[in-house]
């Protein structure tokens, strides 16, 4: 342990990790501070969940070092200061709601009545003595969200902890998280849902084929990268479309060419000029969606990346 007032709530050092032939994660570096919340974003098969996974104990490092909390995850004592939501989460389906969350409290060294209050917290209460395996998708994602939350976690480590939830259960969910941020507890989650990492996060960190592409501000990465995309049907070809003025990325959908520009103001005045016939022309706002694409080459949300073919 150090000496320093405030050590990483996680430090991940020069981690690779692979599964046979794939290499699910390479050298990557990731601090997450106390009362920071840093989203994992990245196309299907990024290595989110194996981070995660490592984070947790579940895996042990092949290669590199991964503390949490000052220590290491491998060992009980120190996961008693995590609190986890894993991407498929199973519970005993005969279990209550309230039965589930007091052995998570008892479990993370809290009493069981530390499980009454975090179920308000999560706005389940009404659910105390439902069995788990009654109750809906959005509603366990909840649950184990309360099972988290209850041990007084230094660190939450989600994996796509907003999967299944409606648009009130998300808006509560950030709240509770926000809060706890704000009480100092350091937070890693991964999501697809880009706006509300940009809306929540402190930092982001862009995961692509096992390593780590980007780490900024939400604000940041998209004002780095691009500032409006333009979509509009036109007879230019692509490489008099890529010498336009600021052009970060180009790509063609049938008869559409979609660009992403820094200087918008100026490619639309030289477009026109060039090409009488443009059409169809839109202009928009580049969120980071946007500037994932520019990163990863890939659309996030349909991506099912092919990190490696085994030999
Ligand atoms: N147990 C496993 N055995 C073999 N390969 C695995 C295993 N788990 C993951 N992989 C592979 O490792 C890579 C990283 O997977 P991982 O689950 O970490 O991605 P992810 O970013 O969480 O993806 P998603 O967005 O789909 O959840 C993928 O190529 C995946 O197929
Ligand atoms: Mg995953």
């Amino acid at each position: 342990m150090t000496e320093d007032a405030s050590p990483p709530a996680m430090r991940i050092a020069g981690v690779s990790h692979r599964y046979g032939a794939v290499a699910a994660l390479s050298g990557v570096d990731l601090t997450v501070a106390p009362g920071e919340c840093v989203a994992l974003l990245g196309p299907n098969g990024a290595g989110k969940t194996t981070l995660i996974g490592l984070a947790t104990g579940l895996l042990a490092a092949q290669e590199g070092s991964v503390a949490v909390c000052g220590g290491d995850p491998r060992r009980a004592a120190t996961r008693r200061a995590l609190g986890v939501v894993q991407q498929e989460m199973g519970f005993p389906r005969t279990a209550t709601v309230d039965e589930l969350a007091r052995g998570a409290a008892v479990r993370a060294g809290q009493p069981a009545s530390a499980a009454a209050p975090v179920l308000t917290e999560v706005g389940i209460t009404d659910l105390r003595g439902r069995r788990a395996g009654k109750v809906s998708g959005g509603q366990q994602q909840r649950v184990a969200l309360a099972m988290a939350l209850v041990g007084d976690p230094e660190l939450l480590l989600l994996d796509e902890p907003t999967v299944g939830l409606d648009i009130a259960a998300r808006r509560a969910f950030w709240q509770t998280l926000a809060a706890r941020r704000d009480a100092g507890v350091g937070i890693l989650l991964t999501t697809h849902i880009i706006e509300e990492a940009a809306a929540v996060a402190d930092r982001v960190v862009v995961l692509h084929r096992g390593r780590v592409v980007a780490a900024d501000t939400p604000a940041g990465l998209t004002s780095r990268l691009a500032d409006r995309t333009i979509t509009a049907r036109t007879a230019l070809d692509d490489s008099t479309l890529r010498a336009l003025p600021g052009v970060l990325s180009l790509r063609r959908d049938a008869d559409r060419v979609r660009l992403a520009t820094t200087a918008p103001e100026e490619v639309l005045r030289r477009w026109l000029a060039a090409d009488a016939g443009l059409a169809d022309l839109r202009v928009e706002g580049a969120g980071l969606e946007q500037a994932l694409f520019a990163l990863t080459g890939e659309d996030h949300e349909k991506t099912d990346a092919k990190v490696q073919v085994p030999a």
